[in-house]
């Protein structure tokens, strides 16, 4: 139930955040981002006709309920991991660690009306993605028994690694969008000003960068943000590139069949939606469907980890 709520809040949380950035307004990218509360309208266009303002009103109240019973359900989960101790699979490092998440992102919800922040949104893209990847390797790990044996188990550390490379493109894309990047470049190999000078390197990746603003609160563009943005496009092609020659490699072991066509289906719907993404001026909905194929991907890789992970008690593969 956890990880059910859990997709529905990240889902409904990217696109509640989305669309008040002004994400896929029309005149783009003239619209975007307008963050001061007296433009904040004008930069939703897109949201004008009553039934989009009912959705996004609609979404912000789901949200909330359902990021409450979430909280709670997982308090539950860290109560029951306590009581019970070491004795699950999992551990109590999980569970914990869900828990941690879980008052994190409660705080942070007090501060997320201040998108002008890069570190809060991408606290709150992080946190919800951590929460989903953490309840569907606990799950897999107590409930499921799909892990195979043998010597396919010695793929675990290029499992490891695309599940890390999958977590390293979410941090770019979650960091580029925080920062409204892909305004700054509109083609899809086209950026707007130098974006290789050296001050843009140091200054696109500062975790302590924040967005500026001027006097109509629309944000001030700078050549950094396209390479910000052109950094998590062409990071995207390694990701691809390699979770490709990944399921080239265990295409064969039947036991893996339905994981790596989930890797497969996953990563190139990710590449076409994030190509037609930018063709189509970065639509609202587009946007908000390549986060959760960006969470798709995660749950992929994370399940061809787990079954590639002998249960405790296994001998483990040499
Ligand atoms: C492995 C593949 C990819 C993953 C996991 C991924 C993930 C993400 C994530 C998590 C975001 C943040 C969305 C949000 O703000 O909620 C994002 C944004 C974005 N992604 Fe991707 N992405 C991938 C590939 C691509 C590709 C191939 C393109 C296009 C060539 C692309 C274009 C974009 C654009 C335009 C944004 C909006 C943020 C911005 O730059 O301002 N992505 N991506």
């Amino acid at each position: 139930m956890s990880l059910l709520l859990t997709i529905v809040t990240v889902v409904l949380s990217a696109y509640i955040r989305l669309a008040e950035v002004g994400i896929g307004c029309e005149d783009w990218p003239a619209c975007y981002a307008q963050l001061n509360p007296a433009t904040e309208k004008k930069g939703i266009t897109v949201l004008t006709e009553e039934g989009q303002q009912m959705a996004h009103y609609g979404a912000r109240v789901a949200h909330r309920y359902i990021a409450s019973v979430l909280g709670l359900l997982i308090l539950v989960i860290y109560l029951v991991a306590l009581r019970q101790g070491g004795k699950r699979s999992t551990g109590l490092l999980v569970p914990t660690a869900l828990f941690a998440i879980m008052v994190f992102l409660s705080l942070l919800g007090y501060y997320t009306p201040t998108r002008s922040n890069p570190l809060i949104t991408m606290g709150n893209l992080l946190g919800g993605m951590s929460l989903l990847g953490l309840l569907w390797w606990m799950m897999q790990r107590e409930v499921d028994t799909g892990e195979v044996s043998g010597s396919v188990c010695s793929f675990r550390p290029l499992a490891l690694c695309a599940t890390l490379l999958v977590s390293l493109q979410i941090v770019l894309g979650g960091w580029s969008s925080a920062n409204f990047a892909s305004a700054s470049c509109p083609g899809l190999v086209t950026c707007e000003g130098e974006i290789l000078a050296a001050e843009n390197v140091s200054g696109a990746f500062n975790p302590l960068r924040e967005v500026r603003l001027d006097d109509s609160g629309a944000v001030i563009r700078d050549d950094a943000l396209g390479l910000l943005s052109m950094a998590h496009r062409l990071f995207a092609l390694l990701t691809a590139g390699y979770l490709a020659w990944l399921v080239r490699k265990l295409k064969s072991e039947s036991a893996l069949r339905t994981t790596v066509l989930a890797l497969s289906v996953c990563s190139i719907g990710q590449i076409v939606v994030g190509v037609t993404t930018i063709w189509l001026d970065v639509p609202l909905l587009l946007l908000t469907l390549h986060n959760v194929l960006a969470a798709c991907l995660l749950l992929a890789s994370i399940n061809l980890l787990h079954r590639l992970t002998p249960a405790k008690g296994s001998a483990l593969p040499r």
